[in-house]
């Protein structure tokens, strides 16, 4: 392979996955339930072809195998995810000593394999209890969340360096509070607010308590949607800030700068929106910024003035936000039907950049789906070309930024191998590895072996 985009030295490699999607053994090993058991045991309809959470890649009893296959494809790090049922079923009280063995024996083996750990501490997966409880909305789950943090560093701190507090926290304020794909599916847009806020006052304690204790670096991972707005003209622009300070900025400024937009505060004061706010929340803001960024991207959002009323993807959204602009010509996965951008993680990056101090970063997540992905099928392989050529597509920019100065340290592709996704179960591929329910034999998929060489190469 010729190298043409060259990455800086000790560039991260590799893939991001999560606990509930890929673990299994929801019953073993002394797991609680998570919102996810429960919400599939009671509208088990809901999930695509009836799938629900137990169904998953097995990781719990293959990872040996798994982290042989990582190392095979070139991978020095890799994001897992902590499952918060597992270590502490219920989520406060006593510790699950088979999960510990289990994080262990995970960890212990990535670094064996020399795979350096990044590891998540909430990846949509509550448990049951705590939503019980109120979930998000409830400042004592809160506690508990800060507890399950301390107990992970505890166990695990002393061989993974690199932490992450939430992955892409706005999903299930979307999903749980305003687009009904995550539970409790309760639509209420000031709850949303509420929800939103209190997850970030969730990650700056655990930050504060990492900082105070641990040398490594902590951080949390942001799926970051450049809002292009259809023109140019003042109420195309305005509906692209409006866009960006919800999506975006209600988490990232937080996160890096501290503390929240002023324009956001009084767009939300306007309308009546603003969440309940404790004393000496906007100090632990302050003082607890993060060390790293993950940024997840898929794809960007064009954004108009708004035009349709009530808003066609949530009636309770409020009026005066901004519709979805289906812009003509864009470019669409025909295999999964979301807008395929390369340039959006160069612009991400050239905002961090200027806006946002050069803070460390990396993509933690970006992929393709693609149902029905057995059609391309070629002597036992899938052939995902399409997949390659997405991947490359993505890179080209992010070398791009890199050269323009970005402090962009490396690439994990979605996902490691074919695996549960929420409500869509099975029904979107994005493994370098295929993998069949059926059987759960692991299948290297064209991209796998590509990716190999990018990593030898350090480059393509
Ligand atoms: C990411 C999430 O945003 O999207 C993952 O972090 C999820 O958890 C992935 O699996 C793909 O989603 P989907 O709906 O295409 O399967």
């Amino acid at each position: 392979m010729t190298v043409t985009h060259k990455f800086p030295e000790g560039f991260w490699w590799g893939s991001a996955a999560s606990a509930m999607q890929t673990e299994g053994a929801g019953f073993e090993g002394g797991r609680g339930k998570t919102t996810w058991d429960h919400w599939y045991e009671t509208e088990p309809n809901r999930f695509f072809d009836g799938v629900g959470p137990e169904t998953t890649s097995d990781f719990y009893h293959r990872y040996k195998e798994d982290i042989k296959n990582m190392k095979k494809i070139g991978h020095n790090s890799f994001r897992m995810s902590i499952s918060w049922a597992r270590l502490i079923p219920g989520g406060e009280g006593e510790v699950n000593a088979e999960a510990v063995t289990f994080y262990n024996n995970v960890i212990d083996e990535l670094i064996a394999q020399g795979i350096e750990p990044f590891v998540n501490l909430f990846h949509f997966d509550m448990p049951l209890e705590m939503q019980e409880k109120g979930g998000w909305e409830n400042r004592e789950v809160i506690d508990a969340y800060v507890t399950y943090a301390k107990h992970c560093f505890a166990l695990f701190g002393d061989r993974v360096t690199t932490w992450f507090t939430f992955n892409e926290p706005i999903v299930p304020v979307e999903g749980g509070y305003l687009y009904d794909f995550h539970y409790p599916n309760i639509v209420d847009a000031k709850k949303a607010f509420q929800v939103a806020y209190n997850t970030m006052i969730a990650h700056a304690r655990v930050v504060e308590v990492y900082h105070k204790n641990y040398d490594g670096k902590i951080g949390i991972v942001l799926n970051l949607t450049p809002s292009y707005p259809r023109s140019q003209n003042p109420a195309d622009l305005k509906a692209s800030h409006i866009c960006d300070l919800f999506f975006n900025r209600s988490f990232l400024d937080p996160a890096v700068k501290g503390e929240y937009p002023e324009d956001l505060i009084e767009l939300l004061k306007e309308h009546g929106h603003l969440p309940t706010t404790q004393e000496g929340d906007r100090q632990l803001l302050k003082d607890n910024t993060v060390d790293l960024l993950g940024v997840n991207y898929y794809q960007p959002r064009r954004v108009k003035a708004k035009e349709q009323l009530p808003n066609p993807y949530s009636p309770f959204m409020p009026d005066w936000f901004f519709d979805n602009y289906e812009m003509p010509g864009r470019r669409m996965n025909p295999y999964r039907g979301w807008e395929i951008y390369e340039k959006g993680v160069y612009d991400i990056m050239i905002n961090l950049r200027d806006n946002y101090g050069n803070i460390e970063s990396f993509i933690s997540e970006n992929g393709m789906g693609v149902q029905n992905e057995e059609r391309f099928l070629k002597d036992g392989r899938i052939e995902d070309d399409y997949r390659i050529d997405f991947i490359k597509g993505h890179l080209k920019w992010l070398h791009q930024a890199i050269q323009e100065g970005c402090n962009t340290k490396g690439y994990h592709l979605w996902t490691f191998m074919d695996n549960w996704s929420w409500m869509n179960a099975y029904k979107n591929r994005y493994g370098f590895y295929a993998v069949n329910i059926d059987t759960q034999e692991r299948t290297a998929k064209k991209s796998a072996s590509w990716f190999e060489e990018v990593s030898k190469n350090n480059g393509f």
